[in-house]
């Protein structure tokens, strides 16, 4: 028998984040052989105790961890009012509800992880984790100096001033300005919203870097399944 903490079975069942499965126990939306619990830190049998979110009940299934070699030209959603082509129409024969963990814009290509694994997603995508995501960018112009500098130490955005990042000049002329840069937090639309800030347009985008896993010897729109030593490493030996 395998007891294990209400809120992180159901994160583990991709319910939700661990945090929120707080919440969910809270509200009394969670219930264990029948009955409503509405305490924190209860322990359960996930293969013995039945439990059930909302009155469904859940279920663990295997978990997927997936690295794909995003090309542009599709959007990290799972809805698309515009019928833009997905990412997960990439993925054939995973019969498990993955989804990609955070986003990268439809013309953005690159490293993108897919899962089932809710707690593992929180762990790579939470700011408070601040996982390192490089990225090739060319920015259009020859960025001065005091911008670099600007890059690297913090831009001022509408949602706050940026961490500071790694940067490195691979390339620099009048016409374009290549970059590696390194971030530390994954804010929707950033590497483009910080060229914004100092007047360079982003004219090509690449995440070459995730968590320390990058693309490898995949082509665009491969994929592959993660190893043993990558899971154990992203989702550290000891979860509480
Ligand atoms: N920054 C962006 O602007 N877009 C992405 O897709 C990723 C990082």
């Amino acid at each position: 028998m395998t007891l294990e903490r209400l809120h992180k079975v159901l994160s583990k069942a991709g319910i939700t984040s661990r945090r929120n499965a707080e919440k969910l126990i809270l509200e009394g939306r969670v219930k264990v052989n029948n009955q409503i619990i509405t305490k924190l830190g209860i322990k359960v049998d996930p293969c013995l105790d039945e439990i059930l979110v909302e009155n469904k009940k859940i279920s663990l299934e295997k978990k997927i961890y997936l690295l794909l070699y995003k090309p542009k030209g599709y959007i990290t959603t799972l809805l698309d009012k515009h019928q833009r082509p997905k990412v997960i129409d990439l993925i054939e024969g995973i019969k498990e509800r993955i989804y990609p963990v955070g986003r990268l814009d439809f013309d953005t290509s690159g490293v993108l992880l897919l899962t089932n694994d809710g707690e593992f997603s929180n762990k790579l995508t939470h700011p408070k984790f601040k996982v390192e995501k490089s990225y090739l960018v060319t920015f259009e112009g020859y960025i001065s100096d005091q911008n670099i500098k600007k890059l690297r130490s913090g831009v001022n955005l509408e949602d706050g001033l940026t961490l500071p990042a790694k940067i490195k000049i691979l390339q620099r002329d009048k016409k374009f300005t290549k970059l590696l840069m390194t971030l530390k937090e994954g804010r929707n639309r950033q590497i483009k919203r910080m060229g914004e800030a100092i007047n360079h347009k982003v004219l090509s985008l690449e995440r070459i870097a995730f968590a320390g896993l990058d693309l490898g010897s995949l082509k665009m729109g491969e994929y592959r399944h993660l190893t043993q030593a990558e899971k154990n490493r992203l989702l550290g030996e000891n979860n509480d």
